[in-house]
């Protein structure tokens, strides 16, 4: 029954591959050939002499480029007033254009997030936009209407390609862009590599990481300089530390320029750029552009690179001696124990029949763990400091609590076991997590149709976007949702909140990997800093900028004055 079960979810997500998706396949296909023809054209010159040869050809091409221009669009127009009929179950805010619908209402800017508090303010749980005559989303940001979506099995959900499909030539096929049978086999591969066991061989690593940076601060506080921008600063260090969690790869690029790293941060720009731009959207157009080439010129260097250390790695892990049958597994476990990095993990994993993952799908991965990991925390980490430099009750307790932890130490290191132990520290970031959360959403599609309260109906292939800023704000859930509180995350505040009501790192069974890596990675460099610095930041005002990852516009700079620490 269960394998009947499971089939028939697979023949759905394979349906709506072929169906619901061919919208995409079929842009796919008319871009494809759009992009010969147009190639055709431009190249068609050096072939024909004959100048009435050529002009019958060119009047034969542009028949039938309007020919399925027209195609396109109807095929959008169609599928466009399907969704729009049966979205009438939810609420559409006044558009000011009937054609543009919302479209540009969808704004990467602090007065976007604006737009976004007063849509929650108004529609409370949900509404529908239309982006254009061809596109239509479900807004959703209530935890109550998020949650369905969240908790469905992964065998229904499709990550949507109209917001993610820009990563692709970068991460490949990896974890965060693949479906069904695919991701499921990868998940399970990927998951040991997060396990307690292993993340308790990084503490050391973040540690020596913060150790640099704040080096770094001192020498230039030393110089000078009192303001830092702090997102430029803990990026850098946060790229330190996940380089040596996946490759054992010592970039210095904390103290100096790296190729990698320059194009690591190169990729993340150009896809918000990408983004912005209508026509960069069409892929036979961008890899023409300027914009696209460095693109595709950054991608071969990050690919080279993570290539050449997987090979590399795959060798000598061939080089040493196979383990005895009959210890076998207890060896490959004592094995990826002692392993230094995710690479190494990833080259050992074995699914249930013995299958382990490809030098390329190891590639993809190893990509997407440095752009997941990054970002992400250095935005975390970044947005903490902030809020802790606005509250110098709210520092200083955090300062006390890790002052009494690392009290009579030799050293002034952050250990595995003192993680549970700063539990206040702990609500100051998961309250920041809540206030200034790095990802301010995620998109999905389903593969039926999804039911959320008042039996209202999202039909499948819908594109949802679940708002983790909606929710995080949404006042409903959080009384004064714009002040920074980390008493709400006291235990005895929580009771009866609702488990959707804090979802930073997204929720169910496509939530984030790296969840227990990154908060980690957050209370070591919070602890270390707030013991050595105190924070505060001046009287303008910050404007955020939700992009990837939530920043702040011209960066995020904060003063920094050193403390003494009983050691120094
Ligand atoms: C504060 C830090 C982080 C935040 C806020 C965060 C947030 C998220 C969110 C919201 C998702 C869901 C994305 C979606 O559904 O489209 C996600 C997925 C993911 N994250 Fe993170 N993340 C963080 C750190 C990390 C780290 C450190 C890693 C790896 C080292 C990582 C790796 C991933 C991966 C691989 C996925 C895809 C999981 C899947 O689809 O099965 N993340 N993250």
């Amino acid at each position: 029954m269960a394998l009947v079960e499971r089939l028939s979810k697979h023949v759905a997500l394979e349906k709506l591959n072929l169906r619901s998706q061919i919208f995409y396949d079929s842009m796919a296909i008319v871009d494809a050939v759009l992009g010969r023809l147009l190639d055709a054209l431009l190249g068609v010159g050096d072939l024909l002499s004959p100048l009435s040869s050529l002009s019958v050809l060119l009047q034969l091409t542009a028949l039938v480029l309007l020919f399925l221009l027209l195609l396109r669009f109807t095929c959008l127009l169609w599928s466009h007033a399907q969704f729009n009929r049966r979205l009438r179950c939810f609420s559409k805010p006044p558009t000011h254009n009937w054609l543009m619908g919302h479209l540009g209402e969808m704004r990467s800017t602090e007065e976007g997030l604006h737009a976004v508090d007063q849509l929650v303010r108004t529609y409370k749980h949900s509404c529908s936009w239309f982006l254009g005559p061809f596109y239509s989303l479900v807004r959703l940001f209530h935890p109550d209407f998020v949650k369905p979506l969240l908790l469905a099995p992964a065998s229904i959900t499709v990550k949507d390609e109209l917001f993610y499909g820009f990563l692709k030539p970068w991460l490949g096929q990896s974890i965060l862009l693949s479906n069904g049978e695919e991701w499921s086999r990868r998940r399970r591969l990927l998951t040991p590599a997060f396990h307690f066991d292993i993340l308790r061989n990084y503490v050391k690593i973040f540690n020596h990481s913060t150790d640099i940076m704040h080096a770094k601060w001192r020498r230039l506080l030393a110089d000078g300089e009192s303001r830092l921008d702090m997102f430029n600063q803990i990026s850098m260090m946060t790229l330190d530390s996940l380089l040596k969690c996946t490759f054992s790869y010592n970039s210095n690029c904390q103290e100096s320029s790296s190729e990698y790293i320059a194009a690591i941060l190169q990729l993340s720009d150009l896809i918000i750029d990408r983004r912005g731009r209508i026509l960069h959207h069409w892929d036979w157009w961008y890899w023409r552009t300027p914009e696209g080439q460095r693109f595709q010129q950054a991608c071969n260097v990050v690919h080279r690179f993570t290539r050449t250390v997987v090979q590399e790695r795959r060798d000598q892990l061939l080089q040493q001696r196979e383990p005895e049958s009959h210890t076998e597994k207890k060896d490959e476990e004592e094995k990826k124990k002692k392993v230094a990095d995710f690479i190494d993990l990833l080259l050992l994993s074995k699914d249930e029949e013995g299958r382990g993952l490809s030098d390329e799908e190891i590639k993809a991965e190893a990509d997407t763990f440095m752009f997941g990991g990054h970002d992400t925390t250095a935005s975390g980490i970044s947005w903490v400091l902030y809020n802790l430099s606005q509250n110098q009750d709210y520092q200083n307790r955090c300062r006390d609590e890790v002052n009494n932890l690392l009290q009579d130490r030799q050293t002034e290191d952050i250990e595995w076991d003192d993680l549970n132990n700063l539990p206040f520290t702990t609500m100051c970031i998961k309250e920041s997590l809540r206030l200034h959360s790095p990802v301010s959403a995620v998109t999905r599609r389903y593969t039926e149709d999804m039911h959320v309260p008042g039996d209202r109906v999202i039909p499948k292939g819908s594109i949802c976007l679940l708002s983790i800023y909606g929710v995080h704000h949404n006042p409903e859930i959080w009384p004064d949702p714009d002040v920074y509180n980390p008493m709400r995350f006291d235990p005895e505040n929580s009771k009866g909140r609702s488990s959707h009501a804090f979802i930073p790192f997204s929720s169910g069974p496509r939530n984030c990997i790296g969840q227990k890596f990154a908060m980690v990675e957050l209370r070591v460099v919070i602890a270390l800093t707030i013991r050595r610095y105190r924070v505060t930041s001046g009287p303008e005002k910050i404007k955020r900028l939700p992009q990837l990852v939530l920043r702040a516009e011209g960066g995020l700079w904060l003063h920094l004055e050193t403390l003494d620490t009983p050691q120094e």
